[in-house]
């Protein structure tokens, strides 16, 4: 948990930055230093503080470190498609892996600025697939020499500064392309060729691999020779040009560097078709054989291409190779992905293949969202169950607290009612008779028995008051007679009621009726203290006559209630 918890700070976790600013603004608002931050600090902002620190536990547990990985892409087109689709399956088997995407659209500035800003970013690899070889290669150096491993992929740099590379051999397949369509014109037939973007690895690899491959059958010739860039307008556009300038020259079959290539170019044959030049309609090959809609694959199997070559995407392969450097697991150091070529023969099963494999991606997709959400659902119910912990945990702490200020409360109310009892120790100097009573009031010791914000009954009644003591002899006599009336204490002092009355309020500001039942009450918590009697004996022994009338006089007189003083 601790462990967890660091972690979260140490990616800066979101809800740590409120609770630290929270913090902060109390601080600045309390004036604390660092010196003075514990007595500043009260207990209910440390409670404060414990609650919220569970919460950021609860929310941060689940977080694990993340390998940021950027994927800077030279282009975007349905080859780029897949493999990013691929790539994000890969991730998925991942759960400490984060991939951010990057697309140049063929532009060596952008993707350079791309690749730098992805290093900004703090991404602690990068997967790379270089618009160009020269031009992309100064800014995977500065990644690269940052400390960053780098996967160059699928296109090559002209730098060394890399840490792996994969890819399928460029080369080998203009080669088997160039032997495939020798074979396919009996070694009889004119060329057009149409290459990739000018500088790209892939581009002159499979020239040079096509160019080896049919130098040696004589009756192949090559009529013409377009640079295309990778993408479906230009190969349209200089091939139409191209067939304008050349109208009488005859081409059995036209290659293209990649599928779409091939299909720029059979559009613009297409024109002179429908424009009635007749003769005019060679083969079309290219790479990339991609499955799906439109795929090369589909396109042979319809005619449109003759041929093509399956150009491998493997995303997730990528991944694997960067967790494995990203983990410090042993990996190669350079992977080359097999690959097949496609023709009419086998355009109908490896279609059949490719779109089940897509199918089978597509719902491992779909699972991999539900168990997303499923986990996300979660998160919420742990940070809830925490949320729920806090605060019982709050509560208990409360309830703790709040019990042991009563406890306290309690003892020092007993701590003032025995020394107020103390205080009411019969005095030898005024020995006093007692009928039945054990205590003994005297005036002189209830003047000092003011205590807390208590007020004695016979407080300031100075020490010789014979009035007070005949008074106080007249009500310890007679307390435990639940009867006994102010008119009987009068009788009893040769007094009438009034007179009683107007002499007691005189010297004690209290009436007789109140000063005779804090007498009862006095006594009843000397004998909840000095004997073990039931607190219904005790009321009865003064002058109560129902224990529970006694229980809510003797709160409201020590505020406790009577069985609290014996704990
Ligand atoms: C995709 C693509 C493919 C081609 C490859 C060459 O962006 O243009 O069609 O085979 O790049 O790098």
């Amino acid at each position: 948990m601790r462990f967890a918890a660091i972690k979260c700070f140490r990616e800066s976790c979101p809800i740590q930055k409120i609770i630290v600013s929270l913090h902060r603004k109390y601080c600045a608002k309390a004036g604390c230093t660092a010196n003075n931050y514990q007595t500043k600090t009260n207990m209910r902002q440390r409670l404060f503080y414990l609650f919220v620190l569970a919460t950021i536990l609860a929310s941060c547990s689940g977080d694990k470190v993340k390998y940021r990985i950027g994927i800077s892409q030279c282009s975007d087109d349905i080859w780029r498609d897949k493999q990013n689709a691929e790539l994000r399956m890969g991730a998925y088997f991942h759960d400490n892996v984060e991939l951010k995407f990057a697309a140049a659209y063929d532009s060596d500035e952008r993707q350079v600025e791309q690749i730098d800003s992805l290093v900004n970013d703090g991404i602690d690899l990068l997967i790379v697939a270089p618009n160009q070889v020269q031009t992309i290669s100064p800014a995977i150096d500065r990644a690269y020499d940052k400390g960053i491993p780098v996967i160059v992929f699928e296109r090559k740099t002209s730098s060394q500064k890399h840490t792996a590379f994969i890819s399928a051999d460029n080369y080998e397949m203009g080669r088997v392309m160039g032997e495939y369509i020798v074979s396919r014109l009996h070694g009889q037939g004119t060329l057009l060729e149409i290459k990739g973007l000018e500088g790209s690895s892939p581009a002159i690899e499979r020239h040079n691999g096509f160019m080896d491959a049919i130098k040696d059958a004589p009756g192949i010739k090559v009529v013409g020779s377009l640079q295309g860039d990778w993408t479906e307008p230009t190969a349209y556009e200089r091939t139409k040009q191209w067939l304008a300038n050349h109208k009488d020259v005859r081409v059995d079959l036209v290659f293209g560097a990649n599928d779409r290539t091939a299909m720029g170019a059979r559009r613009a044959f297409q024109l002179l078709t429908q424009s009635g030049e007749a003769g005019r309609g060679p083969l079309f090959c290219g790479i990339d054989g991609l499955p799906g809609e439109n795929g090369g694959i589909q396109l042979v199997r319809d005619s449109l291409l003759d041929a093509s070559y399956i150009y491998p995407t493997h995303g997730d392969q990528i991944i694997e190779l960067a967790v494995n450097i990203l983990e410090g697991k042993p990996y190669e150091k350079e992977t080359l992905m097999m690959s097949a070529l496609v023709t009419s023969d086998n355009a109908k099963v490896l279609l059949m293949q490719g779109e089940e494999l897509m199918r089978q991606a597509d719902r491992l997709d779909q699972l991999h969202h539900k168990a997303d959400n499923y986990l996300h659902e979660l998160d919420t119910q742990r940070i809830v169950n925490w949320l729920a912990i806090g605060i019982i945990a709050l509560l208990i702490v409360i309830f703790v607290l709040f019990y042991l200020y009563h406890l306290r409360k309690i003892s020092m109310q007993r701590e003032r009612v025995v020394n107020t009892l103390w205080n009411m120790e019969p005095q030898k100097a005024s020995p006093s008779p007692s009928k039945g009573g054990d205590v003994q009031i005297d005036d002189a010791t209830q003047n000092s028995v003011s205590s807390g914000n208590q007020t004695s009954p016979l407080e300031g009644t100075g020490e010789a008051s014979p009035f007070l003591s005949r008074f106080r002899e007249a009500v310890e006599a007679r307390l435990s007679d639940s009867d006994l009336s102010v008119d009987d204490l009068a009788a009893d002092m040769n007094l009438s009621r009034v007179q009683l009355y107007r002499k007691v309020k005189a010297v004690t500001g209290s009436s007789p009726v109140e000063l005779l039942r804090t007498a009862r009450l006095n006594r009843a918590y000397q004998l909840l203290l000095t004997t073990d009697k039931s607190v219904s004996e005790v009321a009865y022994a003064v002058g109560f006559t129902a224990p529970s009338y006694f229980t809510k006089c003797f709160k409201e007189e020590y505020g406790m209630v009577p069985g609290d003083v014996r704990k």
